[in-house]
């Protein structure tokens, strides 16, 4: 199809067998038979409607996250795609304003917002964390003027990296320890309540890879996708004075200036976009990427071997990304999210587990908010629509990873963060929760509405 102004993608999801573990093959569930599924790549202000088709034994959901969505669109957690082999359905039922699809429907995604790196995956209603640790994940960049103007390292020097930690069985099948295996079950076995974590590190789907580099600047788009593992990553060996991952983008685009940093914590979802210079690097050396909060087989993530001859590349520049701060001055409300586990219900916010429907917030479409985030544990907590700025966390100063705009952050134990977060264009029903998709999963999830 073509229409002016618009790209159409199709994706299929579907089983397919995958070789990741060498002697075996991995039945997964995938967008379009790989994992991670297919990169969509779109231009800001350019819309794009992605039809998907689920040949998958069960309903799925899709979320693009980071994305500036109509509400119908933004895959509410109800809102199921149920297989083409469904012949039931009289016990689903639509909540959301994207309703109940059977075999495949279209996401539009009108790409309202800045250049920055996105993902899409699974978003169903309590089994989100199985669903995505079978392999629905995949990455949607967008790319604007702005960032084409600053000749960041591109096209073949510009790479995303989705790192996940996943368990497997002795046949090579993903193991998750689903409480219940029967289709249309939902949870995660008991013992799990901190998250669901594996032993082995895949980067794009490839246990522990080797990439070969040249002596020049590469731009990483890196992605946390494990459901749960959070990292610590840095460069082993450092470039002599350190500072090997420079910061040049988060979440929600490109920072105001670039920032070095010697390792970088990145919890699920997080995304951070670094330039590495290998030319700081005597050429033949391996350099490994490390996680310094793993041990034995999670502590190694990938390596990369220096073999090219230096490439040529431009400086980065000092200024990336214009853009204002949010002005929490002219906040109209405030408003206090607790994430905590509570005796009686588990993972909740407000002492509430999640039900469709139960509205936590009601702003206003044009209006700034301060959103007081408290914790009791780790929680990486994510809000659907619009991203977001670190303003405080426990009335200090935002932290080292806070930089630029935000749609998830890592929430440690026992803080109160605050966020000032701006609602624009699209009324409707959105979604706050902790991206630790076993705690999504466990109900520390709530809706709120824009109007
Ligand atoms: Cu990445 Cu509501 O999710
Ligand atoms: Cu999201
Ligand atoms: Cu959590």
């Amino acid at each position: 199809r073509h229409e002016a102004g618009t790209d159409f993608y199709e994706i299929t999801q579907r089983v397919a067998e995958l070789d990741i573990i060498p002697g075996v093959r991995t039945p997964a569930w995938t967008y379009g038979g790989s994992f991670p599924g297919p990169t969509i790549v779109a231009r800001s202000g350019r819309r794009a409607v992605v039809r998907h088709r689920n040949e998958l034994p069960e309903p799925t959901v899709v979320h693009l996250h980071g994305g500036h969505t109509p509400a119908d669109s933004d895959g509410y957690p109800m809102d199921l795609l149920l297989p083409t082999g469904d012949a039931g359905g009289a016990s689903h039922a639509g909540h959301g304003a994207g309703g109940l699809a059977r075999g495949s429907r279209e996401y539009t995604y009108p790409h309202e917002q800045r250049g920055a790196t996105l993902w899409y995956h699974d978003h169903r209603h309590g089994v989100t964390g199985y669903a995505v640790w079978q392999g629905l994940a995949g990455f949607h960049l967008v790319h604007d003027e702005e960032e084409d103007a600053l000749g960041l390292p591109a096209d073949d020097h510009d790479i995303p990296l989705m790192i996940v930690d996943r368990s497997f069985g002795a046949d090579g099948s993903f193991l998750y320890p689903r409480a219940d295996a029967r289709p249309h079950s939902h949870g995660v076995a008991a013992p799990y309540m901190n998250g669901v974590l594996g032993d082995v590190i895949l980067v794009n789907g490839a246990p522990w890879p080797v990439m070969p580099v040249e002596a020049t600047r590469y731009r990483f788009r890196l992605l946390n996708a494990s459901n749960a593992r959070r990292y610590r990553l840095e460069l082993d060996p450092q470039p002599p004075g350190g500072g090997g991952l420079v910061q040049i983008g988060s979440d929600g685009g490109l920072l105001p200036g670039p920032i070095a940093h010697d390792a970088l914590d990145v919890s699920p979802a997080e995304r951070f976009d670094v330039v590495v210079d290998f030319s700081r690097y005597r050429p033949g050396t391996r350099i490994r990427l490390v996680n310094r909060l793993g041990s034995g087989s999670t502590a190694d993530v990938m390596c990369f071997d220096v073999t090219g001859p230096a490439g040529e590349s431009r400086p980065l520049p000092e200024r990336l990304a214009q853009g204002p701060a949010l002005d929490p001055g002219r906040a109209v409300a405030t408003r206090t999210f607790h994430f905590q586990l509570r005796p009686d219900h588990g993972w909740s916010i407000n002492g509430r587990p999640y039900e469709p429907g139960q509205v936590l917030a009601r702003p206003r479409l044009g209006t700034t908010e301060v959103w007081r985030l408290i914790s009791d544990f780790h929680h990486p907590v994510h809000i659907h629509l619009d991203p977001f700025q670190v303003l405080s966390r426990d009335n200090r100063a935002p932290g080292r990873f806070d930089a630029g705009w935000k749609d998830t952050i890592d929430l440690h134990p026992s803080q109160a963060a605050e966020i000032a977060v701006r609602f624009t264009d699209h009324p409707g029903t959105y979604m706050i929760h902790c991206h630790n998709l076993e705690h999504e999963d466990m109900a520390m999830m709530a809706d709120f509405i824009t109007e």
